[in-house]
């Protein structure tokens, strides 16, 4: 994998990730396993409105899930919890401008983390 195979919106968002990080007060967590490569995420998440607020991940992942996950807070910032949680990994390699087929299975980390993070955002009843 050369990363030329990859688009600048891509390598902007694996270069300069907006939203690496952790959140200390978060409303919701997410953690989730990739089992293709046994990779982890961490998502967080601070709700405001039934909107998201606030985002931010820390992973072990590789690049392509450092900077699709990136690009899934980008995305998810704003929307309400309904909308986010229909982020799709085709909404982010879109977003993206494309991503080498055999990197699609890393967007999933993050989108995965989201539902969970959404998901305990959801069973402390602040809904
Ligand atoms: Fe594990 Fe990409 S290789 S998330």
């Amino acid at each position: 994998m050369y990363i030329d195979e990859y688009s600048d919106k891509v390598k902007d968002h694996f270069f300069h990730p907006k939203h690496n990080g952790k959140l200390e007060d978060a409303d919701g967590m997410g953690k989730v396993g990739n089992p293709k490569c046994g990779d982890v995420m961490e998502l967080f998440i601070k709700v405001e409105d039934n909107k998201i607020s606030e985002i931010k991940f820390q992973t072990f992942g590789c690049a392509t899930a450092i900077a699709s996950t990136d690009a899934l807070c980008e995305l998810a910032k704003g929307m309400t919890l309904e909308d986010a949680e229909k982020i799709s990994k085709q909404d982010i390699v879109d977003y993206l401008g494309g991503m080498p087929a055999i990197k699609v299975h890393c967007s999933i980390l993050g989108e995965e983390a989201l539902r969970e993070a959404i998901k305990d955002y959801r069973s402390k009843g602040k809904t």
